[in-house]
């Protein structure tokens, strides 16, 4: 009895420290929480972490650690939902085209080898990965997003988006008639990405940030003097300030981490708010 009373008071006090994310609206009507946990290095502890946290959206492809990411999630959930704790529709998950699909008839196939590694009966969001043609074939985004619409008419994902694409590589899929939810591409303050997300404002697509917090490509940014001397004011730090950057900006951010500080510090991001001045001085700090 003593027992259930301690693990009920923990789970209480997990809950209410969780962070309670924020929505953005997509373009088709359905909601996406504007922090997401990026799924390209997991494990079963750091999603169970990141739930804790507070996060209910995750990122992953098919082949993130050879299928182990989408696996381990799958895992996770299977065990979540049984407990009762988080329920399907309370989570949103992403996964991703690969190139080898890309063929309009194949595109079923890919979606339904990340359902059975996820064991979910649908997406949330399913995304062709990149816009490169597979082995050397003349396959068309086009071709490729005529698949997409099809498994979003099969009702195997609630909204199909891209990542990787330029303008052009979007008119292309628009033509089509239905438009993408949102392109998933590197940003952060080293690479602002200004420009395409005019144009995505323009036409109602959101921007997914990957590498919101460097990555591999910037891995010097968070030892930015401007940001760490920015987050020293709000007592937050850089890290945060990095994604708060894209939160102001109606951009949603899909941070990896497996430290469990780290998990909490990049889903804490609403108890303070950058100035016009600051995000200015984000801005120019932009290397692209
Ligand atoms: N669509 C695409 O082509 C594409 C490409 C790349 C990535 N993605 C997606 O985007 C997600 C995130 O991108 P990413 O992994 O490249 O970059 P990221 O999230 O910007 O950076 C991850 C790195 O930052 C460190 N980190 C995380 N939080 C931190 C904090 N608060 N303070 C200090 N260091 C921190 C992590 O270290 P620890 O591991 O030690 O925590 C890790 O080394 C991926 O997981 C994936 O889902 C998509």
């Amino acid at each position: 009895m003593t027992k259930l009373l301690i693990s009920l008071a923990l789970l209480s006090i997990t809950t209410c420290l969780a962070q309670q994310i924020p929505y953005r609206q997509l373009n088709d009507g359905h909601k996406i929480p504007i922090v997401g946990l990026g799924g390209n290095h997991v494990t079963e502890q750091s999603i169970k972490d990141a739930l804790d946290a507070g996060y209910r959206h995750i990122d992953t492809s098919l082949n993130y650690m050879g299928g182990a990411s989408e696996a381990a999630i799958g895992k996770v959930l299977k065990e979540t939902f049984k407990e009762g704790k988080i329920k399907r529709q309370d989570v949103y998950i992403t996964s991703k085209l690969e190139t080898e699909y890309h063929p309009r008839k194949q595109v079923s196939e890919g979606i339904k080898k990340s359902l059975t590694n996820l064991g979910l009966e649908y997406l949330d969001l399913y995304l062709i990965h990149t816009p490169a043609s597979s082995n050397g074939t003349n396959i068309t985004v086009g071709e490729t997003w005529e698949g997409m619409i099809d498994v979003l008419k099969a009702n195997l994902t609630r909204s199909i988006g891209v990542s990787n694409f330029n303008e052009k590589q979007l008119d292309e899929v628009i033509a089509k008639g239905v438009v993408p939810v949102t392109n998933q591409i590197i940003c952060n303050p080293y690479i602002n990405q200004n420009q395409i997300l005019s144009y995505l404002n323009k036409h109602n697509i959101t921007l997914t940030a990957y590498s919101p917090i460097g990555g591999t490509r910037y891995p010097d940014l968070l030892k930015d003097k401007k940001l760490i001397e920015i987050g020293a004011k709000h007592n937050v730090t850089s890290a945060q300030v990095a994604l708060r950057f894209e939160i102001q900006r109606d951009i949603i951010v899909i941070p990896n981490s497996q430290n469990p500080k780290y998990l909490k510090e990049n889903v804490d991001l609403f108890n303070f708010k950058l100035t016009d001045e600051e995000i200015k001085e984000i801005e120019a700090l932009n290397k692209n």
